[in-house]
C-alpha cells in the first residue's frame, strides 16, 4: 500500500482544525541496518501524554496514533514487552497503541525497501548510496512516528551497513562512536547523536562510497566548526564554490542577523537524484547536485549565483527553520518566506543588489502571479491541502519573502532587526505560527498587533491573489502641489471571492523636470522629508498631497518593488522614457523600461490580429540605444533591461493569451531593435569579451550578460555575420555561460551546423549529468517547429531517465515553459505533458504533481486551447490509482 487513492474524494486538512499533539516523544534511539535486499529500522521511543493536551480534552485516554507508509511492521514491543497483533491496530497509513501509561518505551522495528523507491521521499539510493528526504512527511516512510513538526525529540542515529560500499556513514549532529560488527564480517557502523531537539523532517541519514572536500569556520565567539562537502568521487574539484559560499553565510548570518552556528560540525552531501533543491536537516544538509557542484567549463554563472543562495538559504534555515520551527505546515512561509528573503538579501549584499531585486521580481511575476491568478491560487498561509507536497509554492516562498520584506520596509531595518531578536528570545526551541513571528515583530516595536495596521497586514498571510494597484496622479502649478490618488482591489481566487484591502507599502519618489528627486513634504508638514518616502496604502482608494512642488514632476512608484502587486499608474510613454533615463531607483529605471516595451508589444499584438502591424517608435529605439550607450555603469543592468518582457508576462496582462500574437510581436521588436542598433550591438559584444582568467566577480559576470545579450539581438536577424559570431563563440567558448548561450541561439536557428554543434555538445559532455541537463534544455526551448518532436525522442536518449528529476525538470519542465510550442493550437504540447505526467506519477507523484501545474491555468486562452488542456487534464483526473499529489493540483485545476 501506498499513499495512492482509494477513495475518489481525498480529505482536505484544515488549519482550523489544528489540535495539538495527545503524545510527545522525548529521545527517538533509531538503529539503521542497511542491507541490499532491504533495511531494518528499530526505533526506540520514549513517549509520554501531552500534560498541554490534558484530560480536559479528552486525553487522558488517547491512544498513540503513529504515522507510517509503506512500512513492513516487524515487531512492535512497549516497555519491553512484545505485543500481538491483537494488542495494536494497524492499517495502511497508521499504527495504533492504546492503553498506554503516561510515559512508555515503544519500540518498532519496521523493514523499507530504499532500492524501490523512486518517490524519493523517506529513505532512498541514489547512485548506488543511500539518502533520505523526509520534509514534509518523509518520515514516516522509514518508521512509524509521530510525523508532524511540532513534536520535537533528541536523536540518537545508529547506522550499519557493509564497510567495502558504504564506507562514509552519516546522520544528523555529532559522531559519538562506530565500529566493527561484532557479529559480521565486512560490517561496520557508526553512531551519530543530535544535541538539539527536532521535529522529524530534519532528520536525515547518508550511507555510501563520497569523498568530501574540508574547511573551517570560526565563529564569532571562538567555536571551530569543521565543514564537509562529500559528493561522489571524482567530483571533489567542483565543490569549491559551494564552500566558499557556506563561509560566506556563516559570515553573514552572524553581521546581519547576529545568529551563530551551533555545533561543531556542518556536513553537506550532494546526491544526483533529488525532488527540490535541496534539504536543511539539522548539520547534515543534502543537496541536489545542481546546487553543488560548479566549474567554470560545466556551470553557468546562473549555476554560481544559484549555488551560492542555495546553501545560505540552507545554512540560514539553521536558524529560520530549525531552532524555530513550525507549528504545523500551514505555517510553512514561518520558515520558508523568511528563509528565501534572507538568501536574497545575503545574494544581493554578495553581487549587485538592484540586479538580484530585478532578478528576484521576475520570478515573482514569472511563477507567483502565475499561480495567484489561476486555479491553485492560496494564500501565504494555506486554510487547507490534500498533499502537503503540493504547498511548497512560489506562493509560500517567494511571496512569503516579499511578506518579510514589507515588514522591514514598514518597522525599518532598526526596528525589523528588533524585531528578529525578540522572536528568537521567545521562540528559540519552539514550534510556532506565522501570528507568533507577527507579534514579536510589533511588539519589538512598541506596537500591537490588534493596532489597525497589523491587523490589517495579516491579511498578506490569508488572502490569496495579487492586489492591483491602479492611480493617477495631479500637479496643481499654481497652488505648486501634486496630488497623488492610489486605489487597490484584491482580486477573487478560488473559495475567497470578496476580498478586502490590504496594507500596500508604497515607496514613492517625485522626479524634477532636471531628473532629480524632489524632497517630499506632505501638506500639513512642516519640513521636506526624504526623496523616497513609503506611503502605507491601507485604504481601497487614497489620496495625498506633497507641496512645494513648484513643476509638473514624474512620479516612481513602487521603488524597488516594495510590495507584490501589479501596478497599474496612468503614465504616459514619455514620462516612461524619462524614468529610464533619471530615475534614481534603478528597479524603476529597468521597469520603466519593460513598461514601455509591454505596451509596444501588446498595441503589435493588437494590431497583428486585424492583420496590420506597429512600428516602433523612434523614442523607444532611442532610449535603447542610450541603454546600450550607458551599459558600461553596470553592465549585468544593462543586460537586464536590454531583455524584453517575457512571452509568460506579456501573456499575463491581458484577460485571453494570443499565443501566436505575443511570440511573433515579440519576436519583430527583437529584430527592429537588432537592425536599427545593429552597430551598437556588434560594439557591446566585442568590448565585452572576457579573455584571460575565469572569475565570478560582479564585473566579469556583467559583461558576459552583456555581450551575450547583444550576441542573442544580432542573432535575431538570423544573418550571416551573426552566425559566424555565434558559432566562432560556440567553438572557443571557454566558460560554460558562453557556451550554452550560443549553443541556445544556434538551437533556436535554423543554421547548417545546428545538428553538428549539438551532437559535438552531447559528445563532449556525455559523461556530466548537469551538462547534459542543459543539453535538454536548450532543445526543449527551442523555437523551431519541430521541437515537440525531438523532446519526444529525447525521452528515449541514453542520457535522458524519466526517474531522475533533474532530467525531466530539463527536457520535459523546459518544454513547458516554451510558451509557443507547449501552447500549440493543435493541443499536442498538452497532451504530451499529460502522457508523461501519467508516467511519472507512477514512479515519483511528487515530480508528476509538479509538472500538471503548466497545464493548470487554461483559462486564459482560447476556446480551442481551452478544451484541449481540459482534454488533458480531464484524462489525468479519470486515472485510476492516481497519486494524491497530482490528483490535487489536476482536480482543483478542472474546477
Ligand atoms: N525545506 C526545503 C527548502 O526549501 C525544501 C524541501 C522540501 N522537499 C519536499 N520534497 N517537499 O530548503
Ligand atoms: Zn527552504
Amino acid at each position: 500500500m501506498d499513499s495512492r487513492l482509494d477513495t475518489a474524494t481525498p480529505h482536505a486538512i484544515h488549519l482550523r482544525d489544528y489540535a495539538p499533539p495527545a503524545w510527545l516523544i522525548d529521545t527517538v534511539d533509531l538503529h539503521v541496518d542497511l542491507r541490499e535486499e532491504a533495511a531494518i529500522i528499530r526505533s526506540t521511543l520514549a513517549v509520554r501524554r501531552n500534560p498541554a493536551s490534558g484530560p480536559a480534552s479528552g486525553n487522558a485516554a488517547a491512544a498513540l496514533e503513529l504515522d507510517g507508509q509503506e512500512l513492513e511492521l516487524l515487531a512492535v514491543r512497549v516497555d519491553n514487552r512484545l505485543l500481538g497483533p491483537d494488542d495494536y491496530t494497524l492499517t495502511p497509513e497508521r499504527l495504533t497503541l492504546a492503553g498506554l501509561a503516561d510515559h512508555a518505551t515503544v519500540e518498532i522495528t519496521t523493514r523499507t525497501r530504499p532500492q524501490d523507491n523512486t518517490a524519493l521521499e523517506g529513505l532512498y539510493k541514489s547512485s548506488g548510496n543511500y539518502c533520505t528526504q523526509c520534509e514534509a512527511e518523509g518520515f514516516r516512510k522509514i518508521t512509524y512516528f509521530l510525523d508532524r513538526p511540532d513534536v520535537m525529540a533528541r536523536y540518537t542515529t545508529t547506522i550499519e551497513a557493509e564497510r567495502a560500499r558504504y564506507p562514509v556513514l552519516l546522520s544528523n549532529g555529532n559522531l559519538t562512536a562506530s565500529g566493527d560488527s561484532a557479529t559480521e564480517a565486512g560490517r561496520h557502523w557508526a553512531r551519530w547523536e543530535d544535541p538539539w531537539p527536532k521535529p522529524c523532517y530534519l532528520f536525515a541519514l547518508v550511507a555510501g562510497t563520497l569523498v568530501h572536500i574540508e574547511d573551517r569556520f570560526t565563529t564569532r565567539s571562538g567555536r571551530d566548526v569543521a565543514l564537509r562537502i562529500y559528493v561522489e568521487p571524482g567530483n571533489e574539484a567542483k565543490c569549491g564554490h559551494a564552500m566558499e559560499s557556506l563561509k560566506k553565510s556563516m559570515k553573514w548570518d552572524e553581521d546581519v542577523y547576529g545568529l551563530e552556528y551551533d555545533l561543531d560540525i556542518f556536513n553537506i552531501v550532494a546526491v544526483s537524484d533529488f525532488n527540490m533543491g535541496a534539504m536543511e536537516n539539522k548539520s547534515l544538509n543534502v543537496f541536489n547536485t545542481k546546487y553543488i557542484l560548479a566549474q567554470p567549463d560545466t556551470a553557468t554563472d546562473t549555476d554560481f549565483l544559484g549555488i551560492e543562495t542555495v546553501v545560505a538559504h540552507e545554512y540560514f534555515h539553521n536558524w529560520t527553520g530549525n531552532r524555530v520551527t513550525c507549528r504545523d505546515w500551514f505555517q510553512l512561509s514561518l520558515k520558508e518566506g523568511l528563509t528565501v528573503f534572507r538568501d536574497q538579501e545575503f545574494s544581493a549584499d554578495m553581487n549587485s543588489a538592484p540586479v538580484k531585486r530585478i532578478q528576484d521580481v521576475q520570478r515573482l511575476r514569472q511563477v507567483q502571479f502565475n499561480e495567484d491568478a489561476g486555479p491553485t491560487a492560496h494564500s501565504v498561509r494555506p486554510e487547507s491541502y490534500i498533499e502537503i507536497s503540493n504547498f511548497y509554492t512560489p506562493t509560500v516562498y517567494e511571496k512569503g519573502a516579499e511578506v518579510l520584506r514589507m515588514y522591514r520596509t514598514l518597522l525599518g531595518h532598526a526596528g525589523y532587526r528588533k524585531g528578529i531578536d525578540l522572536y528568537f528570545a521567545r521562540h528559540d526551541g519552539q514550534a510556532v505560527t506565522t501570528d507568533d513571528f507577527l507579534a514579536a515583530m510589533v511588539e519589538a516595536n512598541g506596537q500591537k498587533p490588534t493596532d489597525p495596521l497589523w491587523a490589517q497586514f495579516q491579511r498578506w498571510y490569508s488572502q490569496a491573489g495579487t492586489p492591483v494597484v491602479s492611480g493617477e496622479g495631479r500637479h496643481d502649478a499654481a497652488a505648486g502641489t501634486y496630488t497623488l490618488t492610489l486605489r487597490q482591489t484584491v482580486p477573487a481566487t478560488p473559495g475567497q471571492p470578496d476580498k478586502l484591502p490590504q496594507v500596500i507599502p508604497v515607496a514613492l519618489g517625485l522626479v524634477g523636470p532636471d531628473g532629480k528627486d524632489v524632497p517630499l513634504t506632505l501638506a500639513g508638514e512642516g519640513h521636506a522629508g526624504d526623496t523616497t518616502r513609503i506611503i502605507p496604502l491601507t485604504e481601497a482608494e487614497q489620496s495625498y498631497t506633497f507641496t512645494g512642488v513648484p513643476q509638473a514632476p514624474v512620479p516612481s512608484l513602487l521603488r524597488g518593488f516594495s510590495a507584490p502587486v501589479r501596478l497599474d499608474f496612468k503614465q504616459d510613454d514619455a514620462a516612461l522614457t524619462f524614468l529610464m533615463a533619471h530615475d534614481s531607483d534603478a528597479f524603476n529605471r529597468w521597469e520603466a523600461g519593460q513598461t514601455l516595451a509591454t505596451r509596444l508589444i501588446l498595441a503589435d499584438v493588437d494590431a497583428r490580429a486585424k492583420g496590420a502591424e506597429t512600428a516602433v517608435p523612434r523614442a523607444y529605439i532611442d532610449a535603447t540605444a542610450q541603454t546600450l550607450a550607458r551599459a558600461g555603469e553596470d553592465r549585468a543592468f544593462a543586460a537586464l533591461a536590454l531583455a524584453l518582457p517575457t512571452e509568460g508576462y506579456l501573456g499575463q496582462q491581458r484577460a485571453t493569451v494570443d499565443v501566436d500574437g505575443i511570440h511573433a510581436a515579440r519576436l519583430a521588436l527583437r529584430r527592429t531593435l537588432a537592425r536599427e542598433l545593429n552597430g551598437a550591438f556588434r560594439k557591446a559584444y566585442d568590448g565585452n569579451r572576457t579573455d584571460g582568467a575565469f572569475t565570478i566577480t560582479p564585473d566579469a559576470m556583467g559583461r558576459r550578460a552583456l555581450k551575450n545579450a547583444a550576441l542573442a539581438y544580432l542573432m535575431a536577424l538570423d544573418d550571416a555575420p551573426a552566425r559566424a559570431l555565434c558559432l566562432a563563440q560556440y567553438q572557443g567558448a571557454t566558460t560554460m555561460t558562453d557556451a550554452i548561450a550560443a549553443l541556445a541561439l544556434i538551437a533556436d536557428s535554423a543554421m547548417d551546423e545546428r545538428a553538428a554543434c549539438l551532437a559535438d555538445f552531447a559528445d563532449r559532455w556525455k559523461h556530466e549529468a548537469l551538462v547534459m541537463d542543459k543539453w535538454f534544455a536548450v532543445q526543449a526551448l527551442s523555437d523551431r517547429p519541430d521541437t515537440l518532436d525531438r523532446v519526444r525522442g529525447l525521452m528515449d536518449h541514453p542520457s535522458f531517465s524519466i526517474r531522475n528529476p533533474n532530467k525531466v525538470y530539463a527536457l520535459v519542465g523546459s518544454f513547458a515553459a516554451n510558451p509557443s510550442k507547449f501552447h500549440a493550437a493543435d493541443g499536442s504540447g498538452y497532451a504530451f505533458l499529460a502522457d508523461t505526467v501519467l508516467t511519472l506519477d507512477k514512479l515519483n507523484p511528487q515530480v508528476a504533481s509538479r509538472m500538471v501545474k503548466p497545464l493548470a491555468r487554461w483559462r486564459p486562452y482560447d476556446s480551442g486551447r481551452q478544451e484541449h488542456a481540459k482534454a488533458a487534464l480531464e484524462r489525468i483526473v479519470g486515472t485510476t490509482g492516481l497519486s494524491r499529489d497530482v490528483h490535487e493540483i489536476a482536480s482543483k485545476s478542472l474546477v
